[in-house]
């Protein structure tokens, strides 16, 4: 009998819509022999907006499919899934599941001390980035910014839009008021307003893409566990739970290519337990 060897999955990179492209390309840089399964929720987007319970059971959907694609391990390449539902389904699938927020809390308090971070407004409300920076630095200081129009904006690809640039300003004044001497990228959707932020950011400031750095923390995890795959990879494979061709038509500036996408229909799942328990406990 034929038996498939481990290391031949692919990793699952799943984000609400084409921020997780950004995961995506530093995975073709850093570890170019793995296979990937790319999923964006894009009839879902934006996930910022969204309560708590909608982030848990979003992820817990797209997780299960990935499982039943067989993937060695799967990358949130979404803060906002990162900072809501990693450590409440991480224990619930067999395969280890990174997010992005402690390998880009763990870079950020390298560089500096006062931290500006940008992010959704469900992950700045979360204090996900604050509580990670602050356990490995207590000193550090950060500031967490909202930014509820960013996402919608690159969705609609309108990067260089005059009023993109009015919108950065606004969200970014606060942070440069504080002096920051590093800014977070806390929504992996921002490194696409990168020509933007060029020109109000001030070159001092240390910028922090954790895309880069969850990179760093999968090729070590993948070693540890000896799954690293050794040999070409297959295509990338593109999944989308909303208009596959819109998602091909915005992301192929960024990928360099059009990527031939799926339409997925993501198994249904009963809001499971462990929620359901933390609100009992709640209650009694
Ligand atoms: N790119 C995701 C993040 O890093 C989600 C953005 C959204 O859908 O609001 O938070």
């Amino acid at each position: 009998m034929f038996m498939r060897n481990v290391q031949d999955s692919p990793i699952g990179v799943f984000d609400s819509g084409v921020g997780g492209l950004t995961v995506l390309r530093e995975l073709y840089r850093q570890l170019p022999q793995e296979s990937i399964l790319y999923f964006a929720d894009t009839a879902r987007l934006p996930y910022g907006n969204r309560s708590a319970e909608e982030i848990v059971q979003f992820a817990r959907e797209i997780l299960t499919w990935m499982g039943q694609q067989n993937v060695k391990m799967a990358i949130m390449a979404c803060n906002t899934s990162s900072a809501l539902a990693l450590d409440l389904v991480r224990q619930e699938f067999n395969f280890p599941i990174l997010g992005v927020i402690l390998p880009g809390a763990r870079a950020a308090v390298k560089r500096g001390r006062r931290i500006g971070v940008i992010a959704t407004p469900a992950t700045a409300q979360s204090n996900a980035y604050r509580q990670a920076i602050q356990e490995i630095n207590p000193q550090a200081q950060v500031w967490q910014v909202g930014c509820p129009e960013f996402v919608p904006l690159i969705e609609q690809n309108r990067i260089h839009d005059p009023y993109t640039k009015q919108v950065a300003w606004q969200y970014l004044s606060p942070l440069l008021a504080q002096n920051i001497d590093t800014l977070v990228y806390g929504c992996t959707h921002y490194h696409h307003l990168s020509p933007v932020f060029q020109k109000i950011i001030p070159a001092t400031v240390n910028l922090i893409d954790p895309a880069n750095f969850v990179v760093e923390a999968a090729q070590k995890e993948l070693e540890l566990m000896g799954l690293r795959h050794n040999y070409a990879p297959l295509p990338t494979r593109f999944g989308v739970s909303g208009c596959p061709q819109t998602f091909m038509r915005i992301s192929q500036q960024w990928l360099g290519y059009c990527p031939l996408t799926e339409k997925i229909s993501l198994p249904k799942i009963v809001n499971s337990s462990p929620l359901i328990e933390e609100k009992l406990e709640i209650i009694e």
